[in-house]
């Protein structure tokens, strides 16, 4: 825990989102890079290492107590049975914890649930600045060109924070303020309970408004403080779709910017997308349209893309991977991938290993510099180092009921168009002949021919497709070899 360790963060995500339109969806677990809305309020909360993290929840809010225990454990969902006002929602945080036994001494941040360019390090500037002005409430604020729908920041002559007048109740004087409430704010824990206490509802959306504490711990002699955001774009709340999307990209732009200040070629950032928990070594390389999702890692010198969708997939050292799509898979120092690859859950490709063009693999292993190069689909395979596959090969896995796996060993040599009907082993150094149905086990170094034999029906087509052009063709072809 660091010094300036808040007691607890508070996130309030109860609200509505009306504006977002969804019918299946609350707006905070719409997703920004990865991450939901309130994954990233959690994540940057987390940064602080609270002793308490809770998240106030409301709308919706079995999906968001669901997606809070599967991805952010660490962070307790409160109940807001209604929506009262954001004062009741930190009220109700409070009683929630107190119900508990929990006695709370020191700062309480207190955020909103749909702001995801928040970082932790902007919460940790308000905290330190709190404890080191000797603050009852230090607002984060903003200056914005667009201050319509926010609540605004009211000065004394000083410039000491007075108050915070929300929209709806302001004068136009107060309007045409430009600088606003965030929404985040740091607390003295016990005065911020005294001061819900005294909140009112008295004003024109008749809420509990957690805003009025700035004025009513002022008016007791406390000091209220302000930290305007050195970019305005860092608290940017998100109401609809559109916000969602700039928000997006502002954030891709970020983290983008930070890969390549760490080495990483984005050779165009304008269609390179980037996920909070992708990570990359330097001389990595990312071509256009190209998205890195979930847990991708880009390992030292590999090249990406174009036109490549990774999620959840490793990428070794020199690898290369172009224009495929990958989910948790695994590709090996020097391997490489398509182009037009598709690598499925479980598909590891070792040292030096090949994928080739329009080739699948799934759940399987391909040995040190095996390759796979066209048109074929590997699932439940394991392929041994040094072997090639021919083109158009398919392992036969499924009987209808039950996935087989086939295994093919080291340095065989498998013939084109072969189907491999699993269960089924290809034994080390072993080839078999193209066109082959392989449905018994070859043994190391065999070869296992499985296809009928060929019979050419002479002069069939004269005889059977008379004067069509293929006919013409044939006689040509004859009367040639006759003068020959
Ligand atoms: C609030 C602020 C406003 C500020 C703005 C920043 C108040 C009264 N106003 O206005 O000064 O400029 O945020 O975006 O605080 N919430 C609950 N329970 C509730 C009500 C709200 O959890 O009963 C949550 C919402 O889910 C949201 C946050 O609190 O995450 C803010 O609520 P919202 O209704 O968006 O407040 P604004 O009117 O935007
Ligand atoms: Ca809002």
């Amino acid at each position: 825990m660091s010094a300036n360790s808040p007691a607890a963060v508070v996130v309030l995500a109860a609200g509505g989102g009306t504006r977002m339109k969804s019918n299946s969806l609350p707006k905070v677990l719409h997703e920004v890079c990865g991450r939901s809305l309130v994954g990233h309020a959690v994540a940057a909360a987390e940064e602080l290492t609270p002793q308490q993290l809770v998240v106030v929840v409301g709308h919706m809010r079995e999906k968001v107590e669901e997606h809070l225990a599967a991805h952010h454990p660490g962070a307790r969902a409160v109940v807001q049975e209604e929506q009262k006002g954001t004062g009741h929602a930190v009220r109700t945080a409070l009683e929630a914890l107190a119900a508990d036994g929990v006695e709370l001494d020191g700062t309480v941040i207190v955020t909103t649930g749909d702001a995801p360019l928040l970082t932790g390090e902007t919460l940790g500037a308000l905290a330190a600045a709190h404890v080191g002005q000797g603050n009852g409430v230090t607002v984060l604020t903003a200056v914005v060109p667009e201050p319509f729908g926010y609540g605004r920041i009211l000065r004394e002559a000083d410039g000491a924070v007075a108050a915070i007048v929300e929209e709806k109740d302001a004068s136009d004087a107060q309007r045409a303020i430009a600088e606003i409430n965030s929404g985040v704010f740091a607390f003295d824990a016990k005065l911020l309970a005294v001061a819900l206490a005294e909140v009112t509802t008295d004003n024109v959306q008749g809420e509990e408004y957690l805003t009025d504490t700035l004025e009513i711990l002022r008016t007791a002699g406390h000091r209220v403080g302000a930290v305007v955001a050195a970019d305005f774009r860092d608290i940017l709340g998100i109401n609809d779709r559109v916000q969602l999307a700039q928000a997006r990209r502002l954030l891709n732009d970020r983290l983008l910017e930070r890969a390549m200040r760490a080495g990483v070629t984005v050779v165009d950032p304008a269609t390179t997308w980037m996920d909070v928990q992708v990570s990359y070594e330097p001389d990595a390389v990312v071509l256009p349209g190209t998205q890195l999702q979930g847990l991708t890692h880009l390992g030292e010198g590999c090249e990406v893309g174009p036109n490549s969708t990774l999620k959840d997939t490793r990428i070794g050292v020199g690898a290369r991977v172009s224009n495929t799509t990958a989910d948790s898979a695994v590709v090996g120092d020097f391997a490489s991938a398509g182009p037009y690859a598709y690598l499925r859950p479980g598909a590891k490709l070792a040292r030096k290993a090949k994928v080739g063009t329009y080739v699948e693999v799934k759940n399987s292993e391909l040995g040190e510099g095996a390759k796979v190069p066209h048109l074929s689909y590997i699932g439940d395979a394991t392929i041994g180092e040094g072997t090639n596959v021919g083109a158009a090969s398919v392992t036969v896995n499924y009987d209808g009921v039950n996935k087989h796996r086939t295994v093919i060993g080291a340095h065989c040599r498998t013939g084109s168009d072969n189907m491999f009907i699993a269960p089924v082993t290809v034994g080390d150094g072993a080839y078999t002949a193209a066109g082959s149905v392989i449905s018994s086990d070859v043994p190391p170094g065999a070869l296992g021919v499985a296809r009928a034999q060929q019979r050419n029906i002479a002069g069939w087509v004269e005889r059977k497709r008379p004067g069509t052009t293929s006919a013409q063709a044939a006689a040509a072809a004859s009367e040639g070899a006759g003068e020959a």
